[in-house]
């Protein structure tokens, strides 16, 4: 089973939207595929036509008591034959008080723990996390092995998304896990000059990280949101379904590209750095994200190792020396940096 969270503490960039309908889309290509519905305005629960309010049970039951309450199973609906939901409730914006005195560690351990007794059963759980960083979202980190981050490109600064993936790393971190994080631009107008820069601007900055599927701002997702069906269910010609069947058609092929991802291994020597980091293309920008890092010797021998796992594609890259970018001085093939220095080049075969 892949786990796979839709996670931005920013509202309204169409993350309920996104886990939505590409379950939909994975379910319609013949995948099993469960929802977890992590969010306490239960709009995915209710986009997927189950009313929260006339539910007795639903998530908040098996996160709040693991011992005494119902297990995932006894909550989760079918939706059709292949996608199920585990829904949400008001009450999950308690969770976080009511686990207030767990172990720190444990309290963010639970929807890891209720997904482990379903894992046979499906091939996704796509989880709907709420606009905020809370128990609930760490809660979703903790269970996902990958992440995937709408982009809203309608309204957008890189600032703000550098510092959300950031975010989203050092918590992911926290709970132990090192989660595959991919950006996927959505609500896009391309009639819009400024959407159309800002999803230049992405492609520049994030590259292979960054889908090639773009979602386009549609209003037949929003009329399948309000009727309570995923949007390939209600009109396959539509816009909406043409770009989450791709983007299914992505997050399926991602899977064999893991598989093909080769170990890289790249050294820096100077023997007056005291901190050497690595940022790239591969990791966001985010430095030694994602990077196992070494070093060997003293004074002129010191080395710098860092171990990069990366698929086969075309990457750029730069050293942050004590804070301070520099391309890598021992690699002749760079590109301009725009603002900054140059940025090294580095080709995966
Ligand atoms: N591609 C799109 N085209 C048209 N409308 C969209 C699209 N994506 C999302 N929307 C609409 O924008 C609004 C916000 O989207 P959505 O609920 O998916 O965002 P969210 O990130 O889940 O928000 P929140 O942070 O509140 O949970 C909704 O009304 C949704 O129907
Ligand atoms: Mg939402």
């Amino acid at each position: 089973m892949r786990v796979i969270a839709i996670v931005n503490q920013k509202g309204g960039c169409g993350k309920t939207t996104t886990t939505v309908n590409l379950a939909g889309c994975l379910a319609d290509e013949g995948a099993s595929v469960l929802v977890a519905d992590l969010d306490p305005q239960a709009h995915a629960t209710l986009a997927l036509g189950v009313d929260p309010e006339s539910l007795d049970e639903n998530l908040y039951e098996v996160l709040a008591d693991p011992e005494e309450g119902p297990c995932l199973d006894d909550v989760v609906l079918p939706i059709h034959e292949r996608l199920h939901v585990a829904p949400s409730g008001v009450i999950l914006a308690a969770l976080e008080q009511r686990l207030a005195d767990d172990h720190p560690e444990a309290r963010t351990r639970r929807l890891a723990e209720a997904l482990a007794g379903v894992q046979r059963r499906y091939d996704y759980t796509l989880i709907d996390c709420p606009p905020n960083l809370g128990i609930l979202t760490l809660n979703a980190l903790r269970a996902a092995d990958e992440i995937i981050v709408p982009l809203e490109t309608s309204h957008f600064s890189i600032q703000g998304a550098h510092k959300v993936l950031e975010t989203i790393a050092v918590l992911a971190d926290h709970v132990g896990q090192d989660p595959t994080v991919r950006v996927l631009p959505t609500l896009y107008d391309g009639r819009t000059r400024f959407a159309r820069d800002t999803l230049a601007e992405i492609r520049e900055v994030f590259g292979d990280l960054c889908f090639d599927t773009v979602i386009r701002t549609n209003v037949t997702l929003r009329e399948a949101a309000r009727r309570g069906v995923p949007i390939v269910r209600m009109r396959r010609s539509a816009n909406g379904a043409h770009d989450y069947m791709a983007l299914a058609a992505e997050v399926a092929a991602s899977e064999a590209d893991l598989s093909e991802a080769r170990e890289i291994v790249v050294e820096f020597r100077d023997p007056h750095a005291v901190d050497v980091r690595i940022a790239g293309s591969f990791n966001g920008w985010i430095p030694d994200r994602g990077v196992e890092s070494m070093t060997s010797g003293d004074g002129e021998a010191r080395v710098w190792r860092k171990v990069l796992h990366l698929e086969p594609g075309e990457y750029q890259y730069r050293y942050v020396v004590d804070g301070e970018w520099r391309p890598d001085p021992t690699n002749p093939n760079t590109v301009p940096g725009g603002q900054g220095p140059p940025a090294s080049r580095l080709v995966v075969r």
